[in-house]
């Protein structure tokens, strides 16, 4: 996970795009999550506080408690822009939130769809300024960190 292949440029454009995100991270998540819900709905039912499940994903986009999922994971995207050049001081924690992950029942494959929505928000953040080689930035720094949480999956598999 070294640089992620990320290279000076690929790193100037992910943290201009990402300056207009982290202004207002909520509002910016909760176009990250509607997007998601929209593609993959068998996700709602994974995030359940006090036992309880949400009959719809307007009923889980304004829960307390989930948008405050919505700001963590804003915050864990802001310090991978943070660490653009040493991803690897991530890792552990990247691995343990894997980890996390897998023990409330999310499939690796999920976070496929959560790199999808991420690229949807940030296109409808940016508009056509979101071209192609941000896009691409984007997409290589999204695989280092599914990467490095997907290792939380391995071990616990090995285990198994
Ligand atoms: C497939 C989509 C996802 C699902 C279904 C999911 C579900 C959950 C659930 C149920 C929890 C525990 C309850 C809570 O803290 O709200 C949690 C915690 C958390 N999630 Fe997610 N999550 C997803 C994606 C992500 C992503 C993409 C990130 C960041 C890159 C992330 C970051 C976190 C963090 C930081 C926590 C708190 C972990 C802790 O307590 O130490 N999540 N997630």
């Amino acid at each position: 996970m070294e640089s992620a292949g990320l290279s000076s440029t690929d790193q100037k454009l992910i943290r201009e795009s990402w300056q207009k995100v982290s202004g207002s991270p909520l509002e910016h998540g909760i176009v990250l999550f509607t997007r998601l819900f929209d593609l993959e709905p068998e996700l709602l039912p994974l995030f359940q506080y006090n036992c309880k499940k949400f009959s719809t994903p307007e009923e889980c986009l304004s829960s307390p408690e989930f948008l405050e999922h919505i700001r963590k994971v804003m915050l864990v995207i802001d310090a991978a822009v943070t660490h653009l050049e040493n991803l690897h001081r991530l890792e552990e924690y990247l691995a343990n939130l894997g980890k996390k992950h897998q023990a409330v029942g999310v499939k690796v494959e999920s976070f496929s769809t959560v790199g999808e929505s991420l690229l949807y928000m940030l296109e409808k953040c940016h508009g056509p300024a979101f071209n192609l080689n941000v896009r691409e930035a984007w997409t290589k720094l999204y695989g280092a960190v599914v990467k490095a949480m997907s290792c939380g999956w391995d071990v616990l598999r090995k285990v198994e």
